[in-house]
């Protein structure tokens, strides 16, 4: 069975097409960063926008990449939410468009969902139950995943999102947009140790709090301005890390589950993979680390997810709409 997954909640517009939820056939990603740098973050109205513009010409590219057609594609999905209103309703109103005129199932896919599912498309074997962290510029979620469909959220942020955090301390540093790429590449000419900046909420439950941490920042470089910058990238980013790694593993032991997956643009960060690399070998727990290509937004996770959503709760009615807010389990 192929699906055809479209993916517009932020600022990327990506179309892909997975067959039987597992094996990718194409995968197609077009940006808008550039669009959105000079203002220091996402414009929702830019965004839907652009996405408008681009979304046609993503979809096709995606089934030609695939080597099929419309008349090939089984269902057609797209992420309902969370994320941007105008956003999502492009994508939305695409699926159900196309659903509509070859006649095939629509499914409407949650984000964070399509996140957990990511890995799935790299490991064939990797099955629930684990413990997933999605780390991303809107969420920072420890998700329990008991069963396909069955979640439990076991910690969340009580403000910022880990990914934010990376935004808007890059943007106070002068990095540029998006900040997580910025201060990763800068953190590796800086001393992680240089800077003791506070682990939030570390031994405070399954939360996280960001916000302090970023006002951490501020202060130290009012205090201190002419502090090397690269060290401040790696203080702050080790500190992230830090907190995030600490929980991750703390719900694994906690749950009892032996692996572990992680999701979402912050997944991406070479100090996280590389920490969790190094727990994985000590713990003996499974770490699953997807490419960096499926951690950041894109349609494949979208249309992987949408399998596993059909085959246990059928299609989603064409009369459902965008979900700018919705939750997970
Ligand atoms: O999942 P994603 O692509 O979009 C959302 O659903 O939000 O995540 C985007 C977030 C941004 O905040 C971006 O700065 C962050 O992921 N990010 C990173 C890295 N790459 C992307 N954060 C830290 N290190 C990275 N290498
Ligand atoms: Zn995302």
């Amino acid at each position: 069975m192929q699906i055809l997954g479209i993916e517009t909640s932020c600022d990327e517009t990506a179309a892909a097409v997975v067959a039987d939820g597992r094996r990718v056939r194409s995968s197609v990603v077009s940006s808008q960063v550039d669009l959105h740098a000079r203002y220091g973050g996402v414009v929702p109205e830019i965004a839907s926008r652009a996405h408008v513009e681009i979304v046609n010409d993503v979809i096709e590219q995606a089934l030609v990449e695939a080597g099929v057609t419309l008349r090939d594609i089984d269902a057609v999905a797209a992420v309902h939410g969370p994320g941007l209103a105008g956003a999502l309703l492009v994508g939305v109103s695409a699926a159900k468009a196309i659903a509509l005129a070859i006649d095939r199932p629509y499914v409407g896919v949650n984000h964070h969902e399509a996140h957990m599912y990511a890995a799935l498309l790299e490991d064939p074997g990797l099955e629930p139950p684990f413990v997933t962290l999605v780390v991303s510029g809107g969420h920072t979620l420890l998700i329990a995943m008991d069963d396909h469909g069955k979640y439990r959220v076991l910690g969340r942020t009580v403000d910022d999102a880990a990914g934010e955090a990376f935004d808007k301390v890059a943007r106070f540093l002068g990095l540029g947009y998006p900040g997580g790429p910025a201060i990763d590449r800068l953190a590796r000419q800086g001393d992680p140790k240089a800077i003791a900046f506070p682990r939030p909420m570390l031994d405070d439950g399954n939360d996280f709090s960001f916000s302090g941490l970023k006002t951490a920042v501020v202060l130290y470089m009012r205090k201190h301005p002419d502090a090397e910058v690269a060290d401040v990238a790696a203080s702050f980013q080790a500190a992230v890390v830090d907190v995030l790694v600490t929980k991750l593993l703390r719900v694994a032991e906690q749950t009892e589950m032996q692996t572990i997956v992680i999701g979402g643009g912050v997944a991406a960060n070479s100090a996280l993979r590389e920490r969790l690399v190094e727990e994985g070998e000590t713990s003996g727990l499974r770490i699953m680390l997807p490419s960096i290509g499926l951690c950041t937004d894109n349609a494949a996770m979208v249309a992987s997810v949408a399998w596993w959503r059909l085959a246990a709760d059928g299609p989603t009615s064409l009369a459902g709409g965008a979900y700018p807010s919705l939750r997970i389990g």
